[in-house]
């Protein structure tokens, strides 16, 4: 997601720009801006990567004003370069725009703008809203205000606004639609922000903008009005200043900032592990590469969420390397008589890297002469320092105790290490590899946009959380996303929730099936036999009256004449949907324990890292 923040006040505007965006970069970004009122005229700065590239640019270009705005962009229309990075300019340079959301009719504006000889500069949606406010002026509005009330009027979409005016040296603009934006009041300086970290320990309380609001900020305070002009009275919220707070990001729980953060997180492990030619590189392995082509067998062994992770990795390994593999529980596995040795890689996935039943799992394994291959978040832990290689999730600290950003990390890594595996055991194609790449490096933005659909994900899970049971059902690469899906409902919310393979439901859950059971079925499309199967297991559930909560692909509309509730997801490969359609769970579950009121970082019961058998 962008990030914006903005400034009106006595004191230099640049140094709060800077501090409010590095407090927003855990939202993901791939360029950053900000312009300046240096009091006769607009200076914009802005460049492509991390925010240090800006700081460069403001030591090498300095510039100050006491107002501004600034902006980190995550690119949606537009690849990542300088050109379509934020702010934005009309034709005269005189009016500066910072935007989150998406302006869904920029196609045809841009299209009547350009026939009034407006020439555009970026790709970007954005750019169409300084050159409409531009035109409107032009129109012969009254003021900058009516030319920006009427440039509102006409788009369509979502909008977060931050807008400098050079003609307006004393007034900072702010307008949102369905993209949040706060106004944060200080000591006679006046703030804007996407979110609330980014003006923590600045401001004495905030205005959280309503859709179809607009603000002006001046020197002497704030002014908030509709679209048609008339003025409102917003409520003024005290700001919850604890530290721990800010660690949240403004997020009501780590686990809510954990889900989000999951576009970020996989975005910098693919960036990590793809070298110039986009192949894979898997450096931390500490393998040569004769041991993978000599490989017999590969036994794969976690707990709870991560051993989710494991039969997934079990049925991509299989898929892709020829070997044989098997998936297995910690604590089950710790008891067995295995048939392993020198010839098996032993995989051992955990996020704490302290799970006493994974650890005494690796000790057993070790002892019968097995290399030791870590899945881990945590470097330095116990199960890092007795693997013989390691690739890391790098996923920052998992606080939440339901694990999340953790387990779509997992499953990434599996990826990355299925794809890399197969191509050094000549399995799989070079083309294949960039096809998976190219799939792979689309799920950032595939998460993104599940993400954005969490006020509907949220109106099901407060229709069905109240229900004594749910059934999670899904096949093959997603039959491990159903009973992640199921583990999350029941650790956080506490209602019943069981996860079963779909082709289950004749041996015995179909007994199960009436009008009260929310029966939530993963059915994204496939190229084959798996997607139509589901579609017959959903056939059974609703002639038997369940309540389907299909979570399914993008345009499918073969569904709607079975489900209750459907939860739309981006299309991706088969083999890597269910780190998309986990997200979706992720997020049902939360709101299902928010209007159950429990206490989501801290379930009852629950400890973060299972350190006991
Ligand atoms: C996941 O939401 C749970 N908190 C739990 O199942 C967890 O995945 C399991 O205890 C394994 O933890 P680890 O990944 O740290 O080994």
């Amino acid at each position: 997601m962008c990030g914006i923040v903005g400034y009106m006040g006595r004191s230099d505007s640049v140094s709060f720009l800077m501090e409010g965006l590095k407090r927003l970069e855990y939202r993901g970004y791939d360029s950053a801006g900000l312009a300046v009122h240096t009091g006769d005229a607009l200076a914009v700065r802005k460049c492509v990567g991390r925010l240090a590239e800006l700081e460069n640019r403001l030591s090498e270009q300095p510039v100050q004003g006491r107002s501004g705005i600034g902006h980190t962009r995550w690119a949606t229309h537009g690849e990542p370069s300088e050109i379509n990075s934020h702010p934005h300019l009309d034709s005269s340079g005189r009016i500066a725009v910072v935007h989150n959301g998406i302006i869904e009719n920029y196609q045809e504006l841009r299209d009547t703008l350009e026939k009034q000889d407006h020439v555009f500069r970026s790709h970007t949606d954005t750019e169409v809203i300084p050159h409409l406010i531009e035109q409107e002026r032009t129109d012969g509005a009254a003021s900058f205000r009516d030319a920006l009330l009427a440039a509102l009027r006409k788009a369509r979409g979502a909008y977060a606004l931050g807008i400098l005016s050079q003609d307006e040296p004393g007034i900072l603009y702010a307008a949102r639609l369905g993209s949040p934006l706060i106004i944060g009041l200080g000591e006679n300086e006046y703030f804007i922000a996407s979110d609330v970290p980014a003006v923590m320990n600045r401001v004495h309380g905030v205005i959280y903008l309503d859709d179809g609001e607009v603000a002006e900020l001046k020197p002497d305070g704030v002014t908030v009005f509709k679209l048609d002009g008339t003025p409102t009275t917003p409520e003024i919220k005290t700001v919850d200043l604890q530290p721990e707070a800010a660690e949240r990001a403004g997020f009501e729980t780590f686990m809510l900032k954990e889900i989000h953060e999951q576009p970020r997180v996989l975005r910098a492990l693919l960036e990590k592990h793809l070298d110039h030619a986009n192949r894979i590189a898997l450096p931390e392995i500490h393998a040569e590469p004769d041991y993978f082509r000599n490989l017999h067998r590969v036994m794969i062994v976690s707990c709870g969420t991560a051993y989710h992770a494991g039969m997934y990795g079990r049925l991509l390994l299989e898929n892709l390397t020829g070997l044989a593999v098997e998936a297995d529980l910690g604590s089950e596995f710790r008891y067995r008589s295995p048939k392993i040795d020198q010839n098996t890689l032993f995989i051992a996935v955990s996020q704490s890297g302290e799970t006493a039943d994974t650890l005494a799992s690796v000790r057993l394994a070790r002892d019968m002469g097995c290399r030791i291959l870590a899945i881990c978040n945590v470097p330095g832990s116990t199960l890092v320092r007795e693997s013989d290689g390691v690739i890391f999730t790098d996923c920052g600290p998992e606080i939440g105790v339901a694990s999340t950003k953790a387990y779509t990390a997992q499953l990434l890594v599996f990826a990355l290490f299925s794809i890399w595996a197969g191509r050094l055991r000549n399995e799989i194609s070079s083309d294949m590899e960039q096809d998976f790449v190219r799939a792979l490096k689309r799920i950032p933005d595939a998460i993104h946009y599940v993400l954005e659909r969490d006020r509907v994900i949220r109106d099901i899970a407060d229709k069905h959380h109240d229900g004594p049971s749910a059934l999670y059902i899904g096949r093959r690469y997603n039959y491990p996303t159903a009973l992640e899906g199921a583990l999350k409902n029941k650790e956080i919310s506490y209602q019943h929730a069981e996860g079963y393979a779909a082709g289950e439901m004749k041996h015995g859950p179909i007994a199960l099936i009436n009008e009260y059971l929310p029966v939530v079925c993963i059915c994204t499309r496939t190229a084959d036999a798996v997607y139509e199967k589901m579609m017959s297991n959903m056939k059974e559930v609703e002639a038997r009256h369940g309540r389907i909560i299909a979570v399914a692909t993008d345009g499918d509309e073969a569904v709607l004449k079975l489900a209750e509730d459907i939860i739309y997801v981006p299309d991706t490969r088969e083999e890597l949907s269910p780190i998309v359609n986990v997200v979706a769970l992720q997020l049902l579950a939360y709101y299902a324990a928010q209007a159950r009121g429990t206490d989501i970082d801290k379930p009852r019961n629950l400890a973060k890292s299972v350190t006991v058998e």
